[in-house]
């Protein structure tokens, strides 16, 4: 089969997706949603140490890059299918321009190491101390991160269940490509905007 050029994108390259949550200054919580998303390793204290840390690339100007920038903090929770329909509302509307986004909430817990929002019906919530930005212009910039803690669901820890077992009962949600999500087991959940209908 040959190959054909095509434009540069990263169709058939899934993306996890992420809920960023940070507080507000009142208090209450925001979330947005995220798939630029990948791992770093660093080893200097400057860099928050030794181990696993992340990269989060955000876009444009945000609700969620304001307070990001603001606390220095966020969490990242993953993305299952069930959580999908509220994931893709926080995705399609803005919180800047929105008082009442947070009008749909999940569950709501502080971190347990770092003062941030994390959702409990998320199986894996991630919390991450920003130490470097990097500005790549027009308002488009990477926060590298250090892991300070993270939870995940308790059976998820049982390592009597084989993997494979405990990474299907996860359901996590793919940014596929062509706008569209589609489940770890390759099936179509439906293109960006639509699966927030059913809220
Ligand atoms: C599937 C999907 C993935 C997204 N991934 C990103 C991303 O990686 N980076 C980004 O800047 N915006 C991304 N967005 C857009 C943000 O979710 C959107 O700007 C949202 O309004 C952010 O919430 P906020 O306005 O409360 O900060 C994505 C949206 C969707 C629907």
């Amino acid at each position: 089969m040959s190959k054909v050029q095509v434009k540069n994108w990263n169709d058939f390259c899934p993306q996890q997706l992420f809920l960023y949550g940070n507080y507000k200054e009142d208090g209450t919580p925001n979330f947005g949603l995220f798939c630029w998303f990948s791992y770093i390793w660093t080893t200097e204290e400057e860099y928050g140490g030794n181990g696993l840390g992340v990269m989060a690339c955000i876009g444009g100007e945000k609700l969620t890059k304001d307070l990001i920038r603001k606390n220095g903090v966020f969490s990242a929770n993953l993305v299952t299918e069930e959580l999908l329909p509220l994931a893709d509302y926080y995705g399609g509307v803005e919180g800047r321009k929105n008082e009442d986004k947070m009008h749909f909430l999940p569950t709501v817990e502080k971190g347990v190491v770092l003062d941030v929002p994390t959702i409990v019906e998320s199986p894996v919530s991630m919390e991450l101390k920003v130490f470097q930005e990097i500005h790549l212009g027009n308002g488009n910039d990477v926060f590298l991160c250090k892991i300070m803690g993270e939870t995940m669901r308790e059976d998820l820890t049982d390592k009597n269940v084989p993997f494979i077992e405990r990474y299907k009962s996860v359901k996590q949600v793919l940014a596929g490509g062509e706008l569209r999500y589609i489940s770890a087991d390759g099936r179509d959940l439906g293109g960006w905007g639509e699966p927030m209908k059913s809220l």
